[in-house]
């Protein structure tokens, strides 16, 4: 697949099947995500890779929106900032997140964003709290998202280039 066959393929997955991902397949989405770009270098970013099925269970209630089918991903990427390295933690970490995702789909797996900066509980509660008591993240760290990762129980159609939304490109001015 070359890379534009692969942007144009990515979809989001938020279903998986029973099988694991490789501690290959790991080891590559590790790397990519060491190599994403961040703000003068600072390397603000941190990476939780989570197999343990009761973390990822607890994972998908650390919101009460959008997440709850993390649950059944055999691997989930935790995405972390550390907030007094940089004041663009986010996109730093942004990055990383969308190469792991597209590195998971150079794999044949799928994957799906989980938000989680900014969302929490009913209770009131912040889902980088919950994470952070969950996974023991330190103070200063801050989670951007959790990338699921897994195999694909279904396989969606990918974007076609003639039915972009080509309205949101503006050339010289907006
Ligand atoms: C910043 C961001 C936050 C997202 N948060 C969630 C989420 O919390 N739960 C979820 O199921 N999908 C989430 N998604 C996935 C989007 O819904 C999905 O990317 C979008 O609908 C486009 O579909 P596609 O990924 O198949 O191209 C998120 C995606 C992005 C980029």
């Amino acid at each position: 697949m070359n890379f534009t066959e692969l942007m144009l393929s990515r979809r989001s997955c938020r279903k998986f099947t029973d099988a694991k991902v490789t501690e290959s397949q790991i080891e590559a989405l590790k790397q990519v995500a060491l190599c994403a770009p961040t703000s003068k270098n600072c390397q603000s970013w941190e990476f939780i890779f989570v197999t343990d099925a009761a973390l990822i269970e607890a994972l998908s209630k650390s919101k009460s929106q959008g997440a709850a089918f993390l649950a059944s991903a055999p691997l989930a990427v935790v995405v972390v900032g550390n907030t007094a390295r940089t004041d663009v933690w986010v996109e730093d970490a942004s990055i990383a997140a969308t190469f792991i995702q597209l590195k998971a789909e150079e794999l044949g797996l799928g994957s799906c964003w989980v938000q989680m900066r900014e969302r929490g509980t009913d209770d009131g509660r912040r889902a980088t709290d919950n994470i952070a008591e969950l996974l023991g993240i330190p103070s200063g760290y801050e989670v951007e998202c959790v990338i699921a990762v897994g195999h694909k129980l279904h396989e969606r159609s990918p974007y076609e280039v003639d039915k972009l939304p080509t309205e949101h490109i503006h050339e010289n001015k907006f």
